[in-house]
């Protein structure tokens, strides 16, 4: 035999080894549904937090949004209460207005507040968080400690809340939205980096936590996604960071929202979307933890072959880098 002939065995033995594999995870994973459910939202007034709020409330749940701005927090709500009339299950929906970046005492009654209208919160899904992409040492130590305190804290303190309740009720969901700059650290993103990065250990550790409460935890590293927040970011983000993010494309928020809500009633500990997506989830699992055989196999069949092609990745994003660093160079000198 020659030896494409193996290659082509092999590559059919692995596709009917996944094929089984999808079908045998369908059968055995008791999918969760959200009828009833209370789902709080954080960040849900917009982008990615917003369509996560639609794709419940379409699946029947009763839905809390919070964020800062009021105004917009109004809007929110009606949109997602047009949603909640044009399905078939009625669901409510409560905004709250809290700033997660330093209100400790209104992160702390929120949750009551909102379980004594909408009962024990089910699902909390942290979306609220923020982007700033510059040059390490152009970051203002303003900036750089409120990237920590949103992203990190505000995921932190609202969670250690919702984890109280949710043990009581020996059911719950969690999910953390980090991002693919949370998986690997990236040009421009040295503050963002570090705080999706913690966020994705404190999933970890808290996953260990919760586990024998029948409490899952999700993290979600979303693409490029096309929302306000990102359009923000573009206003300071550096050339290099642009092209280099760009390869993985730019992704609709309902594109996000649909996956990480499948993913999370799963109990699946990574979601994400598209082909790097895939790779860089399997690549940086690490000694994270398991929670279904599909991914678990990826992991262990794909981590070499992966971390192979990331060569290529890491050698055209230094090329970017490069090229910027000899264009800058070369101005100077013009001056
Ligand atoms: N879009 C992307 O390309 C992308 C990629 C990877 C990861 N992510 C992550 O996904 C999440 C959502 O991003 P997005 O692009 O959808 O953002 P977005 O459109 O800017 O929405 C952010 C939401 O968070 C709320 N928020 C921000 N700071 C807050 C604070 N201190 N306290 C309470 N609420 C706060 C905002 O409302 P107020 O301003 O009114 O408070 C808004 O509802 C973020 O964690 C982001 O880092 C985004
Ligand atoms: C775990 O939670 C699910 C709902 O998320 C519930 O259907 C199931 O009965 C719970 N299992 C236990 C053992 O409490
Ligand atoms: C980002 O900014 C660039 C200009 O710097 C513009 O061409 C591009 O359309 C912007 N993209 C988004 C999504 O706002």
């Amino acid at each position: 035999m020659s030896l494409c002939c193996y290659l082509e065995y092999i590559l059919i033995v692995v596709g009917v080894i996944f094929a089984f594999i999808a079908v045998a995870d369908k059968l055995i994973s008791k999918k969760r549904d959200l009828k009833g459910k209370h789902v709080m939202i954080t960040g849900g007034s917009s982008g990615i937090g917003l369509s996560v709020a639609h794709e419940v409330a379409g699946r029947g749940a009763h839905v809390t949004l919070i964020a800062r701005n009021i105004a917009n927090l109004e809007k929110a709500k009606a949109d997602v209460e047009a949603t909640v009339a044009n399905s078939v299950a009625g669901g409510k929906v409560q905004i709250f207005s809290v700033n997660l970046g330093c209100d400790s005492d209104a992160v702390s009654s929120v949750i009551k507040d909102a379980e004594a209208v909408l009962g024990p919160v089910y699902m909390l899904v942290n979306c609220a968080g923020f982007s700033r992409a510059q040059k390490f040492e152009e970051l203002s130590p303003q900036v750089v400690k409120s990237v920590m305190d949103v992203n990190v804290l505000g995921s932190f303190f609202i969670t250690q809340e919702a984890v109280r309740s949710m043990k009581q009720q020996q059911e719950g969901i969690i999910v953390f939205t980090s991002s693919q700059g949370g998986l690997l650290g990236l040009y421009g993103f040295s503050a963002y980096s570090a705080a999706k990065g913690a966020l994705i250990k404190l999933a970890e550790a808290l996953h260990m936590e919760v586990k024998p409460y029948n409490i899952t935890v999700t993290v979600c590293c979303p693409p490029d996604t096309d929302t306000p927040g990102f359009e923000e970011e573009n206003k300071t983000k550096p050339t290099e960071t642009k092209l280099i993010s760009e390869a993985a494309g730019l992704f609709k928020p309902e594109e996000v929202a649909h996956k990480l809500v499948e993913d999370a009633l799963a109990g699946k500990f990574m979601t994400t979307n598209g082909l790097e997506g895939f790779m860089l989830t399997a690549l940086c699992a690490g000694m994270g933890p398991i929670t279904d055989l599909k991914s678990f196999l990826a992991q262990v069949l794909l981590s070499g072959v992966f971390r192979a092609v990331s060569a290529f990745y890491l050698w055209s994003f230094d090329r970017i880098v490069y090229k910027e660093y000899q264009q800058r160079m070369s101005s100077k000198k013009a001056e």
